[in-house]
């Protein structure tokens, strides 16, 4: 795993449960050698070896803060893996941003072909909700309602409608595309972990649950702005893919709209907002748990520390 993802509550938490997210995705997916062999060593080529993982991180945590053992969402949250990695897969196609380098290698189409890399895409969301079902009936739901097109897939399709236009639609019209193609599936992530916690019949308070909510859509638009800013400041060394990509597709991006310096304060003050709620939804949590639930130890110190990461970033 990337140490893009910095802070010692963070790293503890890495170091304990990074290969346990590993070794659940080896289990999730079906052999290189499995018919379609093809298919198979594709769908691995495109997940290993694995970019920072963040989704699958944020799933354990969103367990973690509603009380559970994370252990219980450990297949869930490589089923979510399974899912962003469908939708870098099918977003690096020459029929959408045309990408030839995802996470330091040739994209899976360059190296499969376009055919291929389209089934690879359909296998890994078909996969992602076989998965999400041994979190429970709430967790699949959550994850169909942040990947469809009222979320990431929504998100996508007004990505590419906005491509080589006018910036007429402002900040608004940014903010919908990045809380969308971005921001659903890093809250859906929290929430499909928060499921995984969940007793039979057992509902999230909404009290908690609006608090884990505000703190998934900052954290997913601050992490949105980021990849915007490392499209114009990063390497091709740093970020395993190629920069400015976005000026080459003419992309309505938050630098667009705003310019860097504005983009860059704008992801620092959502982060800021992000790790302010993160006290709150501990709380909650206790008062939903009881007041001395141990488990919760250490969770306001993670969910900051994935806030800062977001933004601080260099990957
Ligand atoms: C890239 O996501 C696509 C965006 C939503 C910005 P990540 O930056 O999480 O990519 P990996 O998983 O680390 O490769
Ligand atoms: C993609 O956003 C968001 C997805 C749903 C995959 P980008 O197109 O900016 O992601 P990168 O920069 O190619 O990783
Ligand atoms: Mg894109
Ligand atoms: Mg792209
Ligand atoms: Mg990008």
């Amino acid at each position: 795993m990337s140490s893009a993802l910095r802070g010692t509550a963070l790293k503890q938490f890495q170091s304990h449960y990074g290969p346990r997210i590993e070794q659940a995705l080896d289990q999730l997916l079906p052999p290189a050698g499995e018919a379609p062999q093809n298919l198979h060593a594709a769908m691995r080529y495109a997940l290993f070896p694995g970019g920072k993982r963040l989704r699958p991180v944020l799933a354990l945590v969103g367990c973690a803060a509603a009380g559970g053992d994370p252990a219980r969402a450990l297949i869930a949250a490589a089923g979510i893996e399974c899912l962003h990695t469908y939708s870098l897969v099918h977003d690096d196609l020459p029929c959408m941003d045309d990408d030839a380098l995802r996470r330091g290698r040739p994209t899976c189409h360059m190296v499969y072909g376009e055919a291929t890399a389209l089934l690879v895409g359909d296998a890994l969301l078909t996969l992602a909700f076989e998965a999400a079902a041994t979190a429970g009936l709430m967790a699949v739901r959550e994850l169909a309602i942040a990947s469809g097109s009222r979320g990431m897939v929504g998100g996508q399709m007004a990505d590419l409608e906005a491509e080589g236009k006018p910036r007429t639609g402002g900040l608004e019209q940014v903010q919908w595309i990045h809380d969308r193609k971005t921001g659903a599936l890093i809250t859906g992530s929290l929430f499909v972990g928060a499921s995984a916690a969940l007793g039979l019949g057992e509902e999230l308070p909404p009290a908690f649950a609006a608090k884990l909510r505000r703190y998934g859509d900052c954290l997913g638009r601050a992490f949105q702005i980021a990849d915007d800013c490392l499209d114009l400041t990063g390497t091709a060394q740093e970020l395993g893919k190629n920069p400015n990509a976005d000026l080459d597709h003419d992309k309505l991006t938050w630098p667009s709209v705003v310019g860097l310096e504005r983009s860059l304060a704008m992801a620092r003050e959502l982060a800021e907002e992000a790790a302010s709620l993160a006290p709150q939804i501990v709380h909650a949590a206790q008062e939903w748990r009881g007041a001395t639930l141990h488990a919760l130890d250490g969770i306001v110190a993670l969910l900051q520390d994935l806030a800062f990461a977001a933004v601080e970033r260099r990957s």
